[in-house]
């Protein structure tokens, strides 16, 4: 058994280069972010290739701003976090070879830890440990997973995306309104001037039992409120409108009608799960990108009010990719002296 640390973790699974250090699994005393958002917008996503380069080019100073903004130097710490999964191959590449050098030429514990877990500690930190059994929400640009949390670190899977996940039709919703990438926050603020009932766009429900999402068919209804229903012919695919014959407020009208289709399905499901657990979940943790989402966050608060569960909605910079979540939960592994070996790998997959 470990007692108290002080963990220096490092994110680089998508084009997010992060770098933190967490003080017993709650007290962040550092968080450095270095978004990649300007080297990928002009190819309306991310580019591998780009992102892995980057991160090369920018982690040693990323974790030296962690540790200076910490006040510590490497000699106080006690193990080095890294998410190892799920994620571009090349970019947690990066975050892996970093973090493998510093514990071994410091000589102390690596842990490797799940980036879409480590989402669901995000509301965990600066505050308290939320209480277990919890029902777990990741709202990303790569997932939309439910999960029951039997603790920081035993999750079992309940429902996924079975198409997109709910941040990537928000980005390409976004591009469809013209907007620049990542879409997910621009649609956000747009839809605050539109009418949310101008469009009745589908929530997907799939069949009455099932916890997993869908947001294909809400992306091409907004596809056709935007352009019209498409005519194929021989030729090719024409449309009847460009997105230029829309109005601003017709634009605002689709992503508001869009917000609220794309949020109604989250919340559904998520009610679905609290509804059918046989222990009562106790809390509610949220994370990803989307929990940043203004709509989602006060249906959140709903739901957790009417289902009487403690919500932990992170606050907004750790809802985002960010190295404080993986430092958080490999404190909880760290307690268990539970570390990987310096073969740790980096892998695009969850296992
Ligand atoms: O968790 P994250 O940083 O990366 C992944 O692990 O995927 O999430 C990024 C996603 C993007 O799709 C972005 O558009 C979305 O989160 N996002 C939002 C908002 N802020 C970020 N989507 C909707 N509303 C927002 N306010
Ligand atoms: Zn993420």
């Amino acid at each position: 058994m470990t007692a108290g640390s002080l963990i220096l973790g490092i994110e680089s699974s998508c084009d997010e280069t992060a770098a933190s250090v967490v003080k017993d699994g709650i007290h962040v005393r550092s968080n450095i972010i270095a978004s990649q958002e300007d080297l990928h917008r002009e190819y309306g996503g991310v580019v591998p290739e780009i992102a892995s380069r980057a991160h090369s080019a920018r982690i040693t100073q990323v974790v030296q701003r962690a540790l200076d903004e910490a006040n510590c130097n490497t000699q106080d710490l006690t193990a080095i976090a890294v998410a190892n999964r799920p994620g571009l191959i090349g970019s947690l590449l990066v975050g892996v070879s970093a973090a493998k050098a510093l514990a071994w030429s410091l000589g102390i514990p690596l842990i490797g830890v799940n980036h879409v877990h480590a989402h669901l500690y995000a509301g965990a930190l600066d505050t308290t440990m939320p209480e277990f059994p919890a029902l777990g929400i990741v709202v990303s640009g790569g997932h939309s997973s439910l999960y029951a949390c039997h603790s920081p670190l035993d999750l079992t899977l309940l429902g996924s995306t079975i198409d997109d996940a709910v941040g990537e039709a928000y980005d390409k919703v976004g591009a469809m309104l013209g907007l620049d990438y990542p879409g997910g926050p621009r649609v956000d603020a747009l839809a605050r001037e539109g009418d949310e009932h101008a469009h009745d766009f589908p929530v997907s429900r799939l069949s009455p039992a099932s916890l997993d999402f869908s947001f294909s068919g809400l992306k091409t209804a907004v596809l056709y409120a935007i352009r019209g229903v498409p005519e194929r012919t021989n030729e090719g695919t024409t449309f009847e409108r460009e997105l230029s014959d829309l109005t601003d407020q017709q634009r605002a009208d689709i992503a508001a009608s869009f917000q609220r289709a794309a949020c109604r399905a989250v919340v559904i499901k998520a009610q679905r799960a609290a509804q059918a657990a046989a222990t009562p979940y106790k809390s509610l943790l949220v994370g990803g990108g989307v929990s940043a989402n203004s709509r989602l966050r006060a249906e959140l608060t709903s739901l957790a009010a009417d289902e009487q569960l403690d919500l932990r909605l992170p606050k907004l910079p750790y809802c985002l990719d960010n190295a404080a979540m993986i430092a958080g939960l490999a404190h909880h592994r760290h307690t268990k002296s539970d570390h990987d070996q310096l073969t740790l790998n980096a892998s695009p997959r969850a296992v």
